[in-house]
């Protein structure tokens, strides 16, 4: 059963560590700090997001961060990756450091009807929600993750643990680890658990995303999709609409940071409009 998540908190957190995963992905380990004498807490659903506070008053917005993980309903873990100038400051917080958290925000995943036969896909640090899941559910899915090379692999250890070594289907773009290509070419090597399954969910970047839905109405037109966007976000709150996406499924658009991030696959307007599969091969061979 999934957790109710906590009421959103501007929490001032304690950085319990900050440790190295490979290449320039990190996990961050935040530690709420008791408020008023009121013990912390924190609890969310897989999907759901927080905003930091990153140390430097030239960011006039806090970044989003998805959860990778939840710890006795008070830590909770950032996994990221080094890749500009806020990333590069946060790499520098050292245990005992301080930093304003905002959250949890957003709407995750919907609990799996089917946790055995559920498909979880990934690429890059877009693997942080669905390993929550897969800890949340405990029975094993299947997961299927994307990434450049063995080095960006990262969480190998935690993938390992939470879906167990069979269930665990990696794919490089360099063939150094596992299927030599990009997630779809990988997932389409299974079929039948595409078949048996009667859910998905999705994450990493958006042609990805766009991409293995695709391939998964094509082969499976039943299956429950859901993926969670990617988004600039200013506020996090609703507050700035910088966040909008368009709806297939409504005239209005969508605000990510509220009404998302996770949203069902067909009632996004994607830019392709579900790409066929091959156009995420040809286009862009190597896009996490
Ligand atoms: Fe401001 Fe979504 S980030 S409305």
């Amino acid at each position: 059963m999934l957790p109710t998540p906590s009421k959103i908190q501007d929490m001032t957190c304690e950085v319990v560590h900050n440790r190295d995963c490979g290449n320039g992905l990190k996990i961050m380990r935040l530690r709420p700090l008791a408020t008023n004498g009121a013990p912390a807490s924190f609890e969310c659903q897989p999907g759901q997001f927080v905003m930091l506070d990153l140390p430097a008053s030239e960011f006039r917005f806090r970044r989003p961060f998805s959860i990778l993980a939840t710890y006795n309903s008070c830590d909770l873990d950032i996994y990221y990756k080094i890749v500009g100038e806020g990333t590069r400051m946060m790499q520098e917080l050292m245990q005992g450091d301080h930093i304003q958290c905002l959250g949890p925000l957003g709407i995750g995943f919907n609990e799996p009807k089917e946790p055995e036969t559920t498909l979880y896909i990934g690429g890059g640090i877009g693997i942080a929600p669905l390993y929550l899941m897969q800890r949340c559910v405990k029975t094993p899915g299947h997961c299927f993750y994307g990434v450049r090379g063995q080095e960006d692999i990262g969480l190998e250890f935690e993938l390992k643990d939470a879906f167990g070594e069979e269930n665990l289907h990696i794919s490089t773009d360099d063939g150094s680890y596992g299927f030599h290509g990009n997630v779809c070419g990988l997932l389409e090597q299974y079929s039948d658990k595409i078949l048996a399954a009667q859910e998905a969910y999705i994450c990493g970047p958006t042609r990805m995303m766009e991409a293995a839905a695709a391939l998964l109405y094509r082969i499976n037109p039943q299956l429950r999709v859901q993926v969670s966007l990617e988004e600039h976000m200013p506020c996090g709150t609703g507050a700035c609409t910088g966040c909008v996406v368009s709806r297939s499924d409504q005239y209005l658009p969508s605000k990510v940071c509220v009404e998302g991030p996770v949203f069902d696959a067909r009632s996004i307007q994607w830019d392709g409009t579900l790409l066929p599969m091959s156009a995420f091969c040809e286009e862009s061979p190597c896009p996490l």
